[in-house]
């Protein structure tokens, strides 16, 4: 079943001119710092300005030591995170209403690599609304055409249905672009089918279902929670006359690891750490006793979406939260949930950093005499800027003196940039050493370490984060020894495109066998 993917380059064609696009992010000027400081255009800088008051060396090492000992996860409590983690993804399977809920998607089993034909692909993730046509064309290949729409704060918040037409809106504008004649008339034999990436938590009764349980990573727009998304998009669509079939509601994760396993057949699990962070993988039946009673083919398996964004939640006895930790939970729109995503995913760790930051300034450690307000807004550090940080290679730190003047009007000695720069590498290590955890808790539950197996993997900080991938590894080392070599971490498939396409493949090609 394996065989090359046509890596078609998605195209982004133009997206209609009433929505924002991609192009014009906070991360796009990121870069732009990173290039500026190469060219050696802005920061000229090399040596501290004696003349400004500045915080000892002292200081900043004491706090080093007492910032090391917060962030450092040893080998040994790393083992004792992944046995509870273990017992907490049996606790998902067994009952309803746990911390880590453990969904089923009605995603039965792996793809042959073979499922073929044409379909579109909505994907709501965190930052961007895509839109998508997939070509399925056999022996794991596929071309992907896509459009990407930005989300604006707003209409994360906004009414519910509002964003769900919004959705619709944008599918229905790129079905007119794709497939309309000359006269723009859209004339289909059958509607087109269309698998709905909806990156949240979900509880799902069948494959075009589910009941949002709770927002995450920041959305907070009323009148969705509780509610059958894949009905208010079905709606939607009929709204606005967009001949389109809503064929399977997914999530990213379990969209990961079909496409991951559509093209690689030893995928095992398929993990997001982005935005937010979770993981998928295939379960047995047989061994989901909640849904025991739904008469259920059980020598059969079904994709679980863990949702292990929740774990220690509840009782915090399992992860060694910081105080910033607490801040960033007690000050979001959604305290007392998400305690593992609020120390691993993207939309966070910057935070932490500021936080950290932010309290050095209260103590007079750093940036002496200098105006802060501009690092003092929630959520003002994003973490690009630590990914920018950790790649500095430069003696001086010169990005790192760039992007604290570009974007903060802030100067910086070399020990305060020493001193960021290893305060990003303690907050990306942590991140990737619990993320480790979690991979590992799937991998001892499954028994996968004898054989050794693949873990799909998405997500800016999989992709972009540097050295993650290779904390992850010796994360899984410090937890297995050697044996942790075997699980190896690679970039999947698009699971959001490509995945839920091979998705609504499946479930028509069930459809049609008359399960
Ligand atoms: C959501 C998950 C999603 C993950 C990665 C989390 O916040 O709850 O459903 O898979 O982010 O996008």
């Amino acid at each position: 079943m394996s065989g090359t993917p046509k890596r078609t380059s998605s195209t982004n064609i133009e997206g209609g001119a009433t929505f924002r696009r991609t192009s014009n992010t906070a991360r796009g000027s990121v870069s732009a710092v990173g290039r500026r400081s190469e060219a050696g255009l802005q920061f000229t800088r090399t040596q501290d300005d004696l003349t400004r008051p500045s915080a000892t060396k002292k200081d900043m090492s004491e706090w080093l030591v007492k910032l090391e000992h917060m962030f450092t996860v040893t080998p040994q409590r790393m083992r004792m995170i992944v046995d509870g983690f273990v017992e907490v993804l049996e606790k998902g399977l067994a009952k309803e209403g746990e911390d880590v809920p453990m969904l089923p998607t009605y995603v039965f089993g792996w793809p042959t690599g073979q499922e073929k034909g044409a379909y579109l692909a909505v994907d709501l993730g965190g930052t961007n609304l895509r839109v998508c046509h997939v070509e399925l064309e056999g022996d794991g290949k596929f071309e992907v055409t896509q459009t990407k729409y930005r989300l604006t704060e707003e209409q994360k918040h906004a009414d519910g249905p509002e964003l769900i037409d919004f959705c619709a809106e944008c599918l229905g504008r790129f079905v007119q672009d794709h497939y309309a004649d000359d006269d723009g008339n859209v004339i289909l034999d059958e509607p087109l089918s269309l698998g709905f990436t909806f990156s949240y938590p979900c509880v799902q009764e069948a494959i075009d279902h589910g009941v949002l349980l709770r927002w995450t990573k920041g959305f907070g727009a009323p009148n969705i929670e509780g509610h059958d998304v894949a009905a208010m998009f079905k709606k939607s669509l009929a709204k606005f006359d967009v001949p389109v079939e809503l064929v399977a509601l997914i999530n990213d994760t379990t969209g990961t690891l079909i496409a991951s396993a559509y093209v690689d057949t030893a995928t095992r699990a398929g993990i997001i750490f982005g935005t937010g962070c979770n993981a998928a993988y295939m379960e047995k039946i047989s061994s989901i006793p909640k849904i025991a009673d739904k008469g259920l083919d059980q020598t059969e398996e079904m994709a679980i979406n863990c949702e292990w964004g929740a774990f220690d939640s509840s009782t915090h006895e399992h992860l060694p939260r910081t105080p910033y930790d607490v801040i960033i939970d007690e000050t979001s729109n959604k305290p007392g949930q998400q305690a593992f995503e609020k120390m691993i995913a993207g939309l966070y760790l910057g935070e932490v950093f500021r936080l950290v930051m932010i309290e050095l300034i209260d103590e007079g450690v750093l940036f002496l005499g200098q105006e802060t307000y501009k690092v003092e807004k929630p959520f003002g550090f994003d973490t690009a800027f630590l990914s920018l940080i950790e790649s500095d290679t430069t003696d001086e730190l010169l990005t790192v003196t760039g992007l604290f003047s570009h974007f903060y009007s802030l100067d910086t000695t070399i020990k305060e940039r020493q001193f960021f720069k290893r305060l990003a590498q303690l907050i990306g290590t942590r991140a990737a050493r619990l993320s480790a955890c979690g991979i590992a808790a799937i991998v001892s539950k499954q028994g996968y370490l004898e054989d050794g197996c693949g873990i799909a993997t998405d997500g800016s900080l999989y992709n972009k984060y540097p050295k993650f991938p290779e904390r992850l590894g010796e994360g899984l080392v410090d937890i297995f020894g050697e044996k942790g070599k075997g699980i190896r971490t690679y970039h999947a498939e698009d699971g959001s495109g490509v995945g839920a396409a091979v998705i609504a493949a499946m479930t028509k090609a069930r459809l049609l066998a008359g399960k």
